[in-house]
């Protein structure tokens, strides 16, 4: 189902390299595998696609299809970094590009996200939205105690509560099954409550109720995303430098520690792919971001982007390689008509589809890009829809957790991410952090 294409690379990497390579991430793949590396507590998600009991996908549509009973139109789903972008990634890929702007009779609630930054401005704006519709939240936060999500879901639940009379039965949280402020609140307003599995880690739990949840809610389906993503779960079991994640996790190590590829750039063709490239973004620098190693992941929407950082990719320094996301086959069909004054000189385009043109320019680019010094692999999807993308985000997951120990640091962990809250804590003067005030004020100064 997921193709690892890396013709694009082989004027770059000699054959034996790239083999040396392959026996490195065959290696790191037994780490993963035999689960003996470090951060093994959390290797929850290599088994939730196949796993993944059906109770819980009942479970989720039975909030969906009480908050219908409700007549709710409009979910919040807060929540930061992994304990949004799966959610974020899927429901905006399967999404309808102008479904806001159609309006009409409307199967399932219209998400919208928060708890994601700490805008002033974005809260007092989705007060103004949340005021005009039939609300309900779902909260998301494994430990229960980020700062960006607490913060608005303090607001959306004081919105609620305020204007709710079964405000409780219009929140649901999704946390850690025993700890956290977040447990602890739900517990005691009796809220209805789904849990982040210990052995998960944020950016791993698009396949938990994090990504699940808000999935069905949007009205997406979440089985043919698990079967895509259990499709995959058996593919990448078979040891093999054939393997699409180890020939994925050779190949980017290979280019970054042979030919110094310190950036890679996730490029998609699609914009409903946009969020493909943030969820990616956050898997692969998180993970891999640390002991001052890894590959810094940046992401581009194409053609669009074509026409701005586009000029960078082709004559740029050379540091960076690309990853294409391909997908072989477009859902919808619009053909470019004929004119017969032909004014726009775009007859020579007329009876073919606009995927055609989309697809020229993207064996174009490769080209161009490849003669400009940018390697690149290809991962191509038969289509945009449920079961691929399943099969995608369990793909670069555990391409993810062979390319980490490939590389030699623990793929699960995140200790960078303490650094800021540390200091935006002391700045906020929070209880227990006094102390470091000062001294940082004195070095804002
Ligand atoms: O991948 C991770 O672990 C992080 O990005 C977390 O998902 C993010 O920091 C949010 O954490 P929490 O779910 O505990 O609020």
């Amino acid at each position: 189902m997921i193709k690892v294409n890396l013709g694009g690379c082989s004027t770059f990497v000699e054959d034996a390299q790239y083999n040396e390579s392959v026996g490195k991430a065959l290696a790191a793949f037994d780490t993963l595998v035999a689960g003996n590396g470090a951060g093994n507590d959390f290797l929850g998600w290599k088994h939730l696609p196949s796993q993944t009991p059906e109770s819980l996908i009942a479970d989720c549509e039975a909030v969906r299809d009480g908050w219908k009973a409700k007549g709710v139109d409009l979910v919040v789903v807060i929540g930061i970094g992994g304990s949004y972008l799966g959610a974020r990634c899927a429901i905006e890929a399967l999404s309808h590009n102008f479904a806001r702007q159609l309006g009409g009779k409307k199967a399932a609630a219209e998400v919208v996200f928060a708890g994601n930054n700490l805008s002033e401005e974005y809260l007092a704006e989705l007060l103004d939205l949340v005021a005009e519709r039939n609300v309900a939240c779902i909260v998301i936060s494994k430990s229960g105690t980020t700062t960006e999500p607490a913060v608005a879901f303090r607001i959306v639940k004081e919105y609620i509560e305020k204007n709710y009379q079964d405000a409780s039965e219009r929140i649901v949280a999704i946390t850690d099954a025993k700890k956290g402020a977040l447990k602890t609140l739900s517990t005691q307003e009796g809220y209805r409550t789904f849990v982040v599995p210990d052995n998960v880690g944020g950016r791993f739990s698009v396949l938990t109720p994090v990504g699940l949840l808000p999935i069905i809610v949007a009205g997406f389906d979440a089985r043919a995303m698990l079967a895509g993503a259990a499709e995959m779960e058996k593919v990448l079991s078979e040891r093999s430098a054939e393997n699409p994640a180890v020939k994925y996790a050779a190949m980017r190590n290979l280019l970054y520690s042979k030919l110094g590829k310190k950036i890679e750039v996730l490029v998609t063709y699609n914009p409903k792919f946009q969020y493909l490239g943030e969820w990616w973004k956050q898997l692969y620098g998180e993970s891999e971001g640390k002991d001052l190693k890894g590959i810094f992941p940046a992401s581009v929407n194409f053609t669009t982007d074509l026409h701005s950082v586009g000029q960078f990719i082709q004559d740029g320094d050379r540091v960076l390689f690309e990853t294409v996301v391909h997908v072989e086959k477009a859902n919808r069909s619009v053909v470019i008509g004929t004119d017969e004054q032909n004014l726009d000189q775009l007859n020579y385009l007329a009876g073919k589809h606009v995927e055609h043109c989309n697809a020229m320019a993207e064996l174009g680019t490769k080209l161009a890009h490849i003669d400009g010094g940018v390697p690149q692999v290809e991962i191509s999807i038969e289509k945009i829809d449920a079961r691929n993308l399943g099969g995608l985000f369990y793909f670069f997951e555990f391409a993810c957790g062979v390319s980490a120990y490939q590389l030699g640091v623990n793929p699960f962990n995140q200790p960078g991410v303490e650094a800021y809250k540390k200091n935006m804590f002391a700045l906020l003067h929070k209880p227990g952090y006094e102390s470091q005030a000062a001294e940082l004020e004195a070095r804002l100064k």
